[in-house]
């Protein structure tokens, strides 16, 4: 098929994810390499997103792709219920990064909304309790269990969704739901308001607090100090397990392992997707402090999957950890941080519609409004009309850039192995397209 004919047939027999889709015309990607992606036509895009914040190491990474083939022609699959030689070796990597002195353990799954939903699931077997609480403007998966965790309205096509899921208001300083401009207040009045919500619930039938660590899709919420750290005493005062979703933000995007090792605290269950294979084969998991998981020593664990720790994923994930390791990519983030801080800073600088920049690690948003004194946003949250925003993703492509955004966020995260010129490439694209959309048409 030629390029049209493909997009044609792409048109007529694909359901893609989350849009309206008689309005979807994106590039046809037929191959990455490193920082970029290149359609059938030709065109070539740094990948500004990283896919879905999800492929740390850049596309096709050779040592990545010859593992998955050296397993491919060793062992394509097995149940999940055979002991396996990657699993074992990919299970002992990922224990080495997890935050527990007593150790821990790994079920894995295919992604991150399975992940949530087994992660709930053994904390409502091993305590007892049942009530989940979550935060308002998170994201934790599409099906029903994880759209009704999440916080936004994603969850709306899942409700009435599964019962015992309680919602809460966290930090987001830019628009405080706490009415403060003073970060410090803004942790304090939503700790209060939390603790307040554990109370309501009823502290003694609540198994866990699930929260992104950094809010990630819902504009790259980076919580003020103190926030997490003050969960994690509630947690402890009520015996509440704390779940940290760390599916966007682990395996170096924030500039450490994860980002309750780069924040400081400590969570009970780690869920994580995404990174650990680079998005290169589908898998998710979840990682469980060791005097947890040995609950299910005699109790039987209620969760499984065909996948569950597939031969072919959990292979990719050996040799994208490794890669991680090797190529120091766990904390380049750190230097990221530093060229995406100054650089979109500038362009704030520019481009009065950018109304906050803000981000930890190769992870940013530009939070962009009609005016920085109101910070009336460019467009609704959540509203139907997405204003200029298709036309701002459309002006980038055109200069060679990709990212994506919801409403008047822009996501910047690129990979973890971008070279300072390729950044510098991104960010002068950005700027043409920021031009360009505040020209009138
Ligand atoms: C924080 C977070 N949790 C969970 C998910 C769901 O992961 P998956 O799409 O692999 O089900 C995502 C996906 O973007 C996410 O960002």
């Amino acid at each position: 098929m030629n390029a049209n004919e493909l997009r044609e047939a792409h048109a007529r027999h694909v359901l893609t994810p989350w849009g309206v889709q008689g309005a979807l015309n994106p590039p046809m990607i037929v191959r990455g390499a490193g920082s970029f992606l290149y359609d059938a036509e030709g065109n070539r895009y740094l990948d500004l997103a990283s896919g879905l914040v999800s492929v740390n190491l850049g596309h096709s990474h050779p040592a990545v792709v010859n593992a998955i083939a050296e397993q491919a022609s060793r062992l394509c699959y097995a149940a999940p219920s055979f002991f396996n030689d990657a699993r074992a070796e990919l299970a002992t990597e990922l224990a080495k990064l997890m935050p527990w002195s007593e150790s821990g353990r790994v079920f894995f799954t295919t992604g991150g909304a399975e992940a949530n939903e087994d992660a709930v699931k053994m904390v409502r077997m091993a305590t007892g309790r049942s009530k989940v609480l979550t935060a308002y403007r998170s994201f934790h998966g599409s099906s029903p269990g994880a759209g009704t965790f999440t916080g936004e309205n994603r969850r709306w096509a899942t409700e009435p969704g599964i019962p015992g899921v309680v919602h809460f208001w966290t930090p987001y300083p830019y628009r405080s739901p706490f009415n403060t401009n003073d970060p410090k207040v803004e942790v304090e009045r939503a700790l209060v308001h939390l603790e307040l919500v554990i109370t309501y619930e009823n502290a003694a039938s609540i198994a866990a607090i699930l929260l992104e660590p950094v809010v990630g899709s819902n504009g790259v919420i980076v919580y003020p100090e103190g926030y997490l750290q003050g969960v994690r005493a509630l947690c402890d005062r009520y015996g509440i397990m704390l779940i940290a979703d760390e599916v966007m933000t682990g395996f170096g995007r924030t500039g450490a392992t994860f980002a309750h090792t780069r924040i400081g605290f400590v969570p009970d269950l780690v869920t994580f997707a995404k990174g650990v294979t680079s998005s290169y084969l589908p898998l998710g998991g979840v990682m469980v402090r060791e005097s947890l998981a040995a609950y299910f020593d005699d109790h039987a664990l209620m969760c499984g999957h065909t996948y569950s720790g597939h031969p072919m994923s959990v292979a990719a994930g050996l040799a994208t950890l490794r890669v991680y390791r090797e190529e120091g990519l766990y904390e380049r983030g750190r230097e990221i941080e530093t060229w995406l801080r100054s650089g979109l800073e500038e362009l704030q600088r520019k481009h009065p519609v950018i109304g906050e920049v803000r981000g930890i690690g190769s992870f940013f948003a530009l939070e962009l409004v009609k005016d920085r004194a109101t910070r009336e946003p460019l467009v609704e949250w959540q509203g139907k009309n997405p204003g200029p925003m298709p036309a701002f993703f459309s002006e980038l492509r055109k200069r060679g850039a990709y990212t994506f955004g919801r409403y008047n966020v822009v996501m910047v995260a690129p990979p973890l192995t971008v070279t300072r010129a390729e950044l510098d490439e991104g960010l002068r694209a950005l700027d043409a397209a920021f031009a360009a959309l505040s020209v009138p048409a």
